[in-house]
């Protein structure tokens, strides 16, 4: 187990096209291991390999729901190692506030698709092919940019803004419709 540096924004290693994985070696479920254990010690729901400076096609994300607050219930697992991942198809639209791990503490408006058609490997040799909708095609298509050295700030709309910022509209935005509610 090792929790690695997370490059930020700037880092030119952010910017740089990724090779795919030819073998799925020990040395590969190491680098997954370790990226999982740093996206989780982070606190996010993905992580791509040249975030942690390594310039191959590995991405790791963990989408998993909370367990249900009355039932006390596990979420099924929703956390995907997807390795040489190719995106084959998309569909509709979403719109919303992303963040990523390389510019820790803020955020920006991504419109992304809906859904999401996903080719992979996982670390276990093992082909994949995933249908992922709302936060989870959110996930795969802001991990699989990363691989082409492309970061989130690249497609935002409008100002990126500390979480901060965001905390506060979204509060002002509840209460505005909780107002609206009553009327
Ligand atoms: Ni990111």
């Amino acid at each position: 187990m090792a929790i690695l540096n997370v490059r930020q924004l700037g880092d030119e290693i952010l910017t740089k096209k990724c090779k795919p994985v030819r073998l799925i070696t020990g040395r590969i479920r190491e680098i997954v291991e370790d990226m999982y254990d740093t996206m989780y010690d982070a606190g996010g729901v993905g992580l791509a390999a040249p975030q942690v400076g390594i310039l191959k096609r590995i991405v790791v994300i963990d989408v998993t729901p909370a367990d249900d607050p009355e039932s006390g219930e596990p979420a099924e697992p929703m956390r995907y190692t997807m390795i040489n991942p190719m995106i084959l198809e998309t569909s509709g639209e979403q719109r919303g506030y992303e963040g990523c791990l390389s510019y820790v503490g803020m955020s920006g408006i991504v419109t992304r698709p809906e859904k999401v058609k996903v080719r992979y490997t996982d670390e276990n040799g093992d082909v994949y092919e995933l249908e992922g909708e709302g936060l989870l095609a959110r996930a795969i298509c802001h991990e699989c940019d990363h691989l082409e050295g492309v970061m989130y700030t690249e497609h935002v709309e409008g100002e990126v803004i500390t979480n901060e910022e965001l905390d506060k509209l979204m509060k002002e935005q509840a209460e505005k419709e909780n107002k609206e509610g009553d009327a």
